[in-house]
């Protein structure tokens, strides 16, 4: 009793124990998941990135839609009926960086992937109210009109493949062809029209 006192009166030591048992806590839920397969091992049938999809991600980085969009479903039945079958850790191995996102201002996008057409998608990206009138999401008009060069794109490829992407030569060499002169308005709905769909079948 005494030494808990001199504990909880003790403002150093009180903060060493803490750390101390928050670090143990913490340790033990961390640590066995860097040994787990199941979070390290992409899910069967899973492609990295086109080029294309890529370059949509990018553009989904610049515009900020991760801040009000996750890409997490939780193993909650609301969210599994809402959204389809809840996110697991193998799809997201290949993301630098990850884009789960904290904010639902709008609704989870980690299986938007085939739910929309891309013309839906063109009209929705370009004026939300022209499809969902009471929609609050920003108009991105400008994605019609920039297009891509593509000039960091094998490189971007290069970089995720020091990450264990596994990209291979053949698709390096072939990225800048593949988006020069896309519209960023398509290569955000390719990103877009992937999502989630590596595991579809189980929906
Ligand atoms: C200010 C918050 C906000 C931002 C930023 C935002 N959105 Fe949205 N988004 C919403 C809201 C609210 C909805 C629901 C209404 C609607 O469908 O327009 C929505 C809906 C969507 C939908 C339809 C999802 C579904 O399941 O029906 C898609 C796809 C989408 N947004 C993509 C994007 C993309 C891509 C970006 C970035 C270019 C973006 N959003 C940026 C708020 C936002």
């Amino acid at each position: 009793m005494k030494q808990h006192e001199k504990l909880e009166k003790n403002i150093g030591l009180l903060t060493l124990f803490m750390v101390l048992a928050v670090s143990i806590g913490g340790l033990t839920q961390i640590v066995p998941l860097f040994f787990q397969d199941v979070v390290n091992e992409p899910v069967d049938g899973m492609r990295p990135y086109t080029a294309l999809q890529l370059e949509g991600r990018d553009i989904y980085i610049r515009e900020g839609c991760v801040g009000c969009h996750s890409q997490m479903i939780r193993p909650f039945r609301a969210e599994t009926e809402r959204y389809g079958h809840y996110s697991v850790a193998g799809e997201s191995v290949w993301d630098h960086p990850f884009l789960w996102g904290s904010k639902r201002t709008g609704p989870d996008l980690a299986r938007v992937g085939g739910r929309y057409s891309d013309d839906w998608h063109r009209a929705h990206l370009y004026n939300p109210r022209n499809v969902v009138p009471e929609s609050k999401m920003p108009s991105y008009p400008w994605l019609v009109e920039n297009t891509l060069d593509g000039r960091a794109t094998a490189r971007k490829m290069q970089a995720l493949r020091t990450l264990g992407v596994p990209y291979t030569d053949d698709d390096i060499a072939g990225a800048r062809e593949a988006v020069r002169g896309v519209s960023e308005m398509d290569a955000l709905i390719a990103y877009l029209q992937v999502l989630g769909t590596a595991i579809t079948s189980t929906r």
